[in-house]
């Protein structure tokens, strides 16, 4: 049988990238992408609010928001890490957090429907304050 050259090379790919440890990415860390895209943009725009943008910076937060609430029920890779017995606390306790995260997003918005740009820029410190404790406990250090 004729096996054709193409197929070694694709073979040879997936053996590198399986022997590397390369893979995909996670559900969550698109999501986290996501998560990203949005809050970097609308905290360097909060640094100096325009009233003319107030529907820009809410579009924003919606995607933040969605991205944040599909994140919640996702696991981290890290589970994998964690002893069986331990994993059911170790996501019950990324869910909490994300809930506050969920939730910090949530006062975001409504200080930006009131214009209350001091406030918005408190909860920006808030999310940027969650984002740090929430990676150093869930993240895996391999990622
Ligand atoms: C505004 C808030 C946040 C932003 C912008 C954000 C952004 C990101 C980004 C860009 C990644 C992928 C790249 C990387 O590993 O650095 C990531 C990964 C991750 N983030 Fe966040 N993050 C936020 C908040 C949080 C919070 C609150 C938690 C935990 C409760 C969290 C848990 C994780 C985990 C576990 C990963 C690794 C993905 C995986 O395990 O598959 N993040 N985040």
């Amino acid at each position: 049988m004729k096996i054709p050259t193409r197929s070694f090379a694709i073979f040879g790919v997936l053996l590198i990238a399986s022997a590397t440890g390369l893979r995909a990415d996670t559900e969550l860390e698109g999501r986290m992408q996501s998560m990203k895209k949005a809050f970097k943009e609308l905290a360097k725009s909060l640094e100096q609010p325009v009233a003319a943008d107030q529907g820009k910076y809410l579009n924003l937060i919606s995607q933040l928001h969605d991205a944040a609430a599909k994140a919640r029920d996702l696991t981290p890779e890290k589970a994998e890490e964690i002893p069986a017995d331990k994993r059911p606390d170790f996501i019950k306790a990324f869910q909490k957090q994300m809930d506050e995260t969920v939730a910090a997003i949530d006062l975001l918005k409504k200080d930006v429907a009131d214009s209350d740009w001091a406030g918005a820029q408190k909860q920006i410190a808030a999310l940027k304050k969650d984002q740090k404790e929430g990676h150093s406990e869930f993240r895996s250090e391999k990622q």
